[in-house]
This record gives C-alpha cells, sequence and structure tokens, in this order.
C-alpha cells in the first residue's frame, strides 16, 4: 500500500503534525510513507497513491490556509475514487471558537464527491468551542483528527498517538 501526507501550513504547525503523524505511522506500518508540502507539490500526485492523509489549517475567521485556498479548484478534478483517505487540521478552539477547523470541515466536504473512503474521524470530547464545520452526524465526531497547539500544545502528541492506532485498525478492517 503506497501511502503519503499532503499538507499546507503557514507556520509550521500542521507541518510539525504531519511529520509526527509520518514518523508514527511509518513504525506501525513498516512502510515509507511520503510526505508533501502543497506550497510545492501538486494536488494531482495524491492520485499516486492508495491511502492519503492531508493536512489543514483553518486561518483568518473559518477560512482555508492559504496553500489550500490556492489549489482548491484541483480538487474537484483528482481522480481518487476508492481510495481511502483520512484528515487532520489544525485550529485555535479559544481565539476562534466560532470557525473552530473550518478548514478541515471544508476539506471533507471537498473529498466526498469525489468517492473517496475517509477514515479516522475523532471525537468532539475534549475541547470547547462555539461552532466548527468539521463536525460530523450529531456533533460527535470530527471528521478528521482535530489539534490545538495554541491551547492544548501538550495534548498534542497522545492524540496523534491514539489517531495513528486507530487509523491502523481502520485500515485493516478495510482490508480483510
Ligand atoms: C490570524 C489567525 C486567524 C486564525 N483563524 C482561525 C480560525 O478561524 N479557526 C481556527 O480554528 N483557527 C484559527 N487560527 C489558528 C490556526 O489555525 C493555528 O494557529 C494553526 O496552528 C496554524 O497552523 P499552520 O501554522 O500549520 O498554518 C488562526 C490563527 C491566526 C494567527
Amino acid at each position: 500500500m503506497k501511502i503519503a501526507i499532503f499538507y499546507g501550513s503557514t507556520t509550521c504547525y500542521t507541518e510539525m503534525a504531519g511529520e509526527k503523524i509520518q514518523q508514527q505511522l511509518e513504525v506501525l506500518l513498516d512502510t515509507k510513507i511520503d510526505m508533501f508540502n502543497i506550497e510545492n507539490v501538486a494536488l494531482s500526485r495524491s492520485q499516486e497513491y492508495d491511502f492519503i492523509i492531508f493536512g489543514i489549517s483553518t486561518w483568518d475567521f473559518g477560512e482555508l490556509q492559504e496553500d489550500w485556498e490556492s489549489s482548491w479548484d484541483d480538487i474537484k478534478s483528482l481522480q481518487l475514487s476508492g481510495k481511502t483517505v483520512a484528515l487532520y487540521g489544525l485550529g485555535d478552539q479559544l481565539g476562534y471558537a466560532d470557525w473552530f477547523q473550518d478548514a478541515l470541515g471544508m476539506l471533507h466536504d471537498a473529498l466526498i464527491p469525489l468517492q473517496v473512503d475517509v477514515i479516522g474521524f475523532w471525537p468532539t470530547a475534549g475541547y470547547e468551542y462555539t461552532a466548527s464545520k468539521a463536525e460530523i452526524g450529531d456533533g460527535e465526531f470530527f471528521v478528521g483528527l482535530s489539534l490545538d497547539d495554541e491551547n492544548q500544545y501538550d495534548e498534542t502528541d497522545d492524540r496523534i498517538e491514539h489517531w495513528c492506532n486507530q487509523l491502523v485498525e481502520e485500515l485493516h478492517q478495510i482490508n480483510t
């Protein structure tokens, strides 16, 4: 299984989280995981992979991170049908409580029409915010791993570790 992480990151937090996810999954799955900054690499390269992890941060009151913004129109022409996808996002639940992780939700919504299988939903318990476009169902889950290095930096490593283990389990279920 070919696996890659594609991320956009303005002040490096999404990048740092991606590096941790990469390291953990490489150990858990005993395979190499490629990692690309979409500032420099076209999103179309994601088509070369079977399992793709997308990382995004939210900026400016519920807006997309700038490199995602620049690549946004490319998403709809990606040929990702039948591929497995997981998402993670960086946000600030106290500073931007009305828009927490909105870009994560927008990315999920943009990928769904491509007929991908999304794994790695993450519980909303343990966060304090007012509204988020990244919630799914009855608000019990985010559409992907939600990280907040502004307010909950101490939890990031544990969350990444749990999420990576969850991804491995879900991948195993898909492939059996
Ligand atoms: C000007 C500014 C606007 C922001 N707007 C939001 C927002 O609307 N929602 C949110 O959840 N986080 C928001 N954030 C928090 C960022 O998502 C957070 O700092 C994140 O770690 C940045 O990740 P990056 O460096 O990988 O881009 C904002 C941060 C700044 C500085």
